[in-house]
């Protein structure tokens, strides 16, 4: 399910950009697969320029990935950025969505190296480790003023208990520290497993003496440190942060520490990087150890980040399932193998119901659900397909939107369809009559008619279109179909098939479906080419026909 990828590109070889420095093996597992470029000096202009020439663009914290530069590459060829680490606020994610690009990412390769540099900062700080070693290569022998404290028995805040944050948490235990931690996402239980014990936020801020900081930096955790929550801490706690530098107002903690409130601080990332020469005041204290983002930086963190983004990329770029993509659903590959014939009803049923909605009219709602074996568990159920609709989902809506926009893909038919304000729900039941699957979308325009298509799977990649509205038929979703709609009245088969066949227009199949006796009818041809205007005006002037569609699937 590559985003992007047109026909007319296959087979051509692909291109890789590489904008910072990644460890040398994942460059060379790029250039098994793709041309790589790797230019670390680019302006944003340069890269701007350059990047729609691009499939793939890979980068670390250094390179900002903005609206403008995801938008020129989208012009282009571009389908995935590559993130080699886990914090993407370096990348405009909304606009690559919107874009239908890929983003993706390798979140868990430094996970060890950045808790194993929070405490190398906590205990740095904790003894003065960076001021003494100064002092003492300079010439100057001075115990007295390199004076620390212990970090045992000390009650450690960790604010983000997630992947970095759980591993300090084990670290800093076995340093005899006492952890608190507050992170809103996280369960109760999970904490237990380590061992502690969730607090609200400004309980962490008061309890601690350490307090290390591990979000995501976003719009809500910007400055989520700032002169308030310093004024909630312990008089003489130290700060750690190791994650992003916005994270922190870095003027409310220069003053902060100048004031004698703030013990110390340990920091790693800064609000600009690097920073700017305004801020190195911060930098200078005396207080305030300082690494220039050196948390992922290991031998053993830049190789597995290098090479778990080289195959991420390659796999985005080869149509393969993509496990780290921020703005993408991934399904298992084994499970993959049996979602994709319904992955194959879905674009079917998808471009059906496009075709049955007049074009002028806007879709304001697309119903999608899920009966018998498909639905099972309900909404929430777990693995399998029927833990999995959600891909099944945006491929029949992926399909719709295609038929009346171009640039739809996997990776934005979601927030495609929330722009054009279409609702989409997904509901599931595992009561079924008839069929052991069943998938339907129903779909409400502005003039509030509702269509209903439905498919099923005969066996395991037999497509079958079964309801049609109200109507039960049994037609083979391919090539192009005729659906006319009628009064069950003798004479009304006849001629159809009879101005089909003057003008050479073969019928492959035929079905036809009723409500009751002589009520409303439909009647599904496959026929074998096109239909002219001409030939569908003939076909609705015959008698007791209400509707005639040509659709192409
Ligand atoms: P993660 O996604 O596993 O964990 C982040 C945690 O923060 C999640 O559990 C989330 O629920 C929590 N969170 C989100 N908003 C929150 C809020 N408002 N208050 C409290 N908690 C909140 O990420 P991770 O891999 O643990 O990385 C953590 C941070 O460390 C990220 O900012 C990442 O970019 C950074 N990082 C830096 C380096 C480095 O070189 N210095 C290396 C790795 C990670
Ligand atoms: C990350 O988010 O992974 C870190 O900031 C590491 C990095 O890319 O240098």
């Amino acid at each position: 399910m590559n985003p992007k990828l047109n026909e007319s590109e296959k087979g051509k070889p692909k291109k890789v950009l590489v904008t910072d420095p990644i460890s040398e093996e994942g460059i060379k597992k790029l250039r098994e697969f793709a041309e790589v470029d790797v230019e670390l000096e680019l302006s944003n202009e340069e890269l701007k320029e350059r990047i729609a020439g691009y499939d793939a663009l890979t980068v670390r914290s250094g390179t900002k990935v903005t609206k403008e530069i995801i938008e020129a590459g989208s012009e282009g060829k571009l389908k995935v950025i590559g993130r080699a680490g886990v914090g993407v606020d370096n990348i405009d994610v909304e606009t690559a969505t919107e874009k239908g690009i890929m983003v993706v990412n390798a979140p868990a390769a430094n996970t060890i190296s950045a808790a194993e540099h929070t405490i190398a900062m906590l205990l740095g700080l904790s003894r003065k480790i960076p001021a003494a070693n100064m002092s003492l290569k300079s010439g100057v022998w001075e115990r007295k003023k390199h004076m620390g404290v212990e970090v045992n028995g000390k009650v450690l805040g960790i604010i983000g208990l997630g992947r970095v944050g759980s591993e300090v948490v084990k670290k800093a235990k076995g340093l005899g520290m006492r952890v608190v931690a507050y992170d809103p996402f996280i369960s109760q239980d999970k904490a237990g497993e380590l061992g502690i014990m969730l607090s609200g936020f400004k309980e962490v801020l008061s309890l601690a003496d350490f307090i290390s900081l591990h979000t995501p930096l976003t719009k809500e955790t910007h400055h989520m440190v700032g002169a308030k929550e310093f004024e909630l801490m312990k008089d003489g706690v130290r700060v750690i942060n190791c994650a992003r530098g916005g994270l922190i107002d870095e003027r409310a903690l220069k003053d902060a520490i100048k004031s004698g409130k703030v013990a110390g601080a340990a920091l790693d990332v800064f609000e600009e990087e690097p920073p700017s020469s305004g801020e190195r005041e911060l930098l200078e204290l005396e207080e305030v150890v300082v690494t220039p983002h050196l948390g992922a930086s290991t031998e053993e963190a830049q190789k597995a980040a290098a090479i778990i983004i080289a195959e991420e990329v390659i796999n985005a770029l080869m149509n393969k399932p993509v496990r780290n993509a921020i703005n993408m659903i991934y399904v298992e590959e084994e499970l993959m193998g049996a979602i994709k014939p319904y992955l194959v009803l879905a674009d079917k049923l998808g471009r059906l119901s496009a075709q049955l909605i007049p074009k002028s009219s806007r879709t304001e709602q697309f119903e999608v659900s899920y009966e018998g074996e498909i639905g099972a568990g309900g909404a929430g159920a777990g693995t399998g397909i029927a833990g999995n609709t959600r891909l099944i989902t945006v491929a029949m809506l992926k399909s719709f939107l295609s038929w009346f926009i171009d640039g739809v893909n996997y990776v934005n038919a979601e927030t495609i369809a929330k722009k054009f304000g279409i609702k989409v729900t997904e509901s599931k039941t595992e009561t079924i009559k008839n069929f052991s699957s069943l998938i339907s979308i129903t779909t409400t325009t502005q003039s509030e008619k509702k269509r209903t298509v439905a498919g099923t799977l005969f066996g395991k990649d037999d497509l079958r279109i079964v309801r049609l509205d109200g109507f039960r038929v049994d037609a083979s979703p391919s090539g192009y179909m005729l659906l006319c709609s009628f009064s069950d009245k003798p004479g009304v088969i006849g001629p159809v098939c009879t101005i089909l066949g003057d003008r050479g227009i073969n019928i492959a199949g035929m079905q036809v479906g009723r409500e009751k006796a002589g009520g409303e009818a439909v009647m599904v041809l496959n026929v074998d080419s096109s239909v002219g205007e001409d030939t569908m005006e003939k076909i609705k002037k015959v008698e007791n026909i209400f509707d005639v569609k040509l659709v192409r699937l």
